[in-house]
């Protein structure tokens, strides 16, 4: 399971604050179980919990299997929503070097053209026993009209067209969705295999549908057990929601008092991914009407040595939230040296994991100190379950804060602003 402890940040409220805003997130709770609040046609990433569809699952299961048998290279194509969720949980549970099954690269996440151009390059070298790799590529976009992953798949369609012409409705998988979009019309022309986005979730909220799954599956993960724990925590949360309201309402209350930025952090460089998609849930969800909390990344302790000086002593407009992870999967033991010419014996006995344990307390005492209201969440250990946990935890967690502020959680009208003008830019009619 994954637990919160809101109290490092509840000594920053009076009573009474809190109290208000707990009463205002319960209210938001029950805007969103019985539909009445913004946005309530976007509820469907609660539905999909309350009413799974296990052949979608087993679907994705049995295709992600048949493409870790046969693939080097698996290119997840997209961006925001479609992007996000996918690489957070690809990462947080797999390797840093290497990998059992495929790799898995993305694409379509930015307009960067020396990068497209050095991938179809490594796409195009043979691997170790002078083979050429065996490529699939999933593209993902609810749209089928964004333009950075529209322009990548089409340069990388027409590679993998020279490249697979006998197979090539094989390798090439859309997931968008049910109708409309240039996806749709490239599906229906070449054939490719289709997955649909359901049209009641939004990207942000949409890595348990196959927009999330498939990538997550192909890595090797268990997205059954994923999936089925986010079931869990949906069924626990609407029988005991105390937790996520008093996470709510500890953040809202926090931001009535003048915080404006919530830094989003984690001593597991592994978890970096996880925060930077709980950047655009809380980023996209609530930052509209001129409203919400900017959310910040750091990974530490890294970044202690960089804007760790800002975090305890700059400017106090904000929060932190720590997202801790309680066992570790691997570690190294500090042996004891010779001569103890590095004055690091001290720690000998002790493992990396329980170091950096130490330095996120140190941190924690540290930041409190500094006037840092701090959220601590930890998470028992690294799996497909625990994960699974948290991305609903933190899916209701974001629409009852947001909720609270007043806002739609589930659209993001700011985002069309730059498209429109860089589409005049590019002279699109
Ligand atoms: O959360 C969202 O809705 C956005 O971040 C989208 O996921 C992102 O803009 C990509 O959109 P699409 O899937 O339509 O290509």
């Amino acid at each position: 399971m994954i637990k919160t402890d809101v109290t490092q940040a509840r000594k920053f409220l009076a009573g009474d604050e809190f109290t208000a805003a707990f009463e205002k997130a319960s209210t938001a709770f029950e805007k969103i179980k019985n539909r009445s609040g913004k946005g309530a046609e976007w509820l469907g990433w609660r539905d999909m919990l309350a009413d799974p569809n296990d052949a979608i699952l087993e679907e994705i299961d049995s295709l992600a299997n048949k493409i870790r048998g046969k693939a080097d290279v698996f290119i997840v194509c997209g961006i925001g929503g479609s992007h996000l969720g996918a690489r957070a949980v690809v990462e947080a549970l797999g390797s840093f070097f290497g990998c059992e099954g495929p790799e898995i690269i993305y694409a379509g996440h930015q307009m960067s053209g020396k990068y497209l151009k050095e991938l179809v390059s490594y796409l195009e070298q043979s691997k170790a026993d002078g083979e050429p790799k065996s490529v699939y590529l999933n593209v993902i976009s609810k749209s089928g009209t964004t333009l950075e992953t529209a322009l990548a798949f089409r340069v990388l369609r027409k590679w993998m067209n020279n490249r697979f012409p006998d197979d090539i409705s094989d390798r090439i998988i859309c997931t968008t969705s049910k109708e409309g979009g240039a996806l749709n019309e490239l599906i229906v022309e070449h054939g490719y295999k289709k997955f649909i986005i359901p049209d009641d979730v939004g990207g942000r909220f949409s890595v348990l549908t196959p927009v999330g799954l498939l990538p997550i599956a192909v890595s090797g993960v268990d997205v059954k057990t994923l999936f089925y724990e986010a079931v869990s925590t949906y069924e626990k949360l609407e029988d005991d929601p105390q937790e996520v309201l008093e996470y709510a309402a500890t953040k809202y209350a926090l931001y009535q008092r003048g915080k404006s930025l919530d830094v989003l952090t984690t001593f597991d460089p592994q978890l970096k991914a996880l925060t930077g998609w709980l950047q655009q849930l809380l980023g996209e969800s609530e930052g509209k009407e001129e409203k919400g909390m900017f959310p910040a990344t750091a990974s530490f302790s890294t970044d202690l040595h960089s804007i760790g000086q800002f975090i305890q002593q700059g400017t106090r407009n904000m929060m932190e939230t720590f997202i801790t992870v309680r066992s570790a999967r691997k570690s190294i033991t500090i042996e004891e040296l010779p001569g103890n010419h590095d004055g690091l014996n001290y720690l000998s006995g002790q493992s990396f994991h329980e170091i950096n344990t130490q330095a996120f307390y140190g941190t924690l005492k540290a930041h409190i100190n500094g006037d840092v209201p701090c959220v601590v969440v930890s998470i028992d250990k690294l799996n497909a379950q625990h994960i699974g946990a948290f991305i609903y935890f933190f899916e209701l967690m974001t629409a009852i804060y947001c909720y609270c502020l007043e806002v739609n959680p589930f659209n993001q009208p700011g985002v069309e602003d730059y498209k429109e003008e860089m589409y005049q830019l590019l002279g699109k009619r």
